[in-house]
């Protein structure tokens, strides 16, 4: 919801939100859900004057690629791979694979994220999302980066992966990153992301891009440890509807 600059102050919002609140309680919603950038404190104060309260943080993040150096990773891969794990790029699995084979892989990739989405700490219930939806983004729709997107094997077992999306013409963002419940804590998820990066940076592109939940310690620390920046935080808001 936006208020023009000029026309800020003279009641505008307050009554657009109460339309929308009264059409949202019409039908029953048990709650109203918003978001403003912690960049916009008067905005925030704006939304807690009316009844909505903070449910968490999401935080967008970059690395620009010029500054990131793999060799300060190197180790790290070497370790993981030297664990017997195998690291390849999305680009490199579905080569020479068509029909039921790649369909299998697209397949395979989507079980193995289901127990990894659920276990990002969401702030509102977020279902994992269907089959044919992540089909469609991932292999059809032509935004994912494939030889930027990385995949962890333990033999025939996906062990962990990244992928990466266009972003406009120069940058990459990252959609998810996730390592199965049993392989967590071995370096896993920071070796598919120093890889990932390492290709993006040969590959010319600016900088890649992810945005986290707040309480994701672990995803924040490899971000973090890898130079990713943070942006100002959007602030997720909720306001209960009583009926
Ligand atoms: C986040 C996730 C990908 C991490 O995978 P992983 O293979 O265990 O990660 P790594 O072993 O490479 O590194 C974990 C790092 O986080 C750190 N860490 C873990 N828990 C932490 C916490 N509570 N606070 C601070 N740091 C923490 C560890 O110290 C480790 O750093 P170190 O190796 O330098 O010591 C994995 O937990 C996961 O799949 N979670 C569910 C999906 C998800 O949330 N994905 C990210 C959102 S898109």
């Amino acid at each position: 919801m936006s208020v023009g600059r000029a026309d800020r102050s003279k009641g505008i919002g307050s009554s657009l939100l109460a339309v929308i609140i009264d059409e949202a309680i019409r039908r029953k919603a048990p709650r109203f859900l918003a978001g403003a950038s912690e960049a916009h404190p008067d905005a925030l104060a704006w939304a807690g004057k009316r009844g909505f309260r903070e449910i968490g943080r999401r935080i967008e993040s970059y690395v620009e690629l010029a500054s990131f150096d793999p060799d300060r990773f190197r180790a790290r891969v070497d370790d993981v791979r030297g664990s017997g794990i195998a690291l390849k790029t999305i680009d490199e699995i579905l080569d020479g694979r068509d029909g039921e084979t790649r369909e299998g892989f697209i397949r395979a990739l989507y079980d193995a994220e289901t127990p990894m989405w659920e276990d990002v700490p969401w702030a509102t219930p977020t279902p994992h999302w269907p089959y044919d939806r992540f089909r469609q983004m991932g292999f059809e729709s032509g935004q994912m980066i494939a030889d930027v997107s990385v995949v962890a094997y333990d033999g025939d077992t996906i062990a962990g992966f990244t992928m990466t999306g266009k972003r406009q013409s120069q940058d990459g963002y990252t959609w998810m990153t996730g390592v199965g419940r049993s392989y967590r804590g071995r370096g896993l998820a920071t070796a598919i992301k120093v890889e990932a990066l390492s290709r993006a940076k040969a590959k010319g592109l600016r900088a890649l891009l992810t945005t986290n939940d707040e309480p994701n310690k672990a995803m924040r620390e490899i971000n973090a440890k890898l130079g990713y920046r943070t942006l100002p935080a959007h602030v997720q808001l909720e306001k209960p509807l009583l009926h």
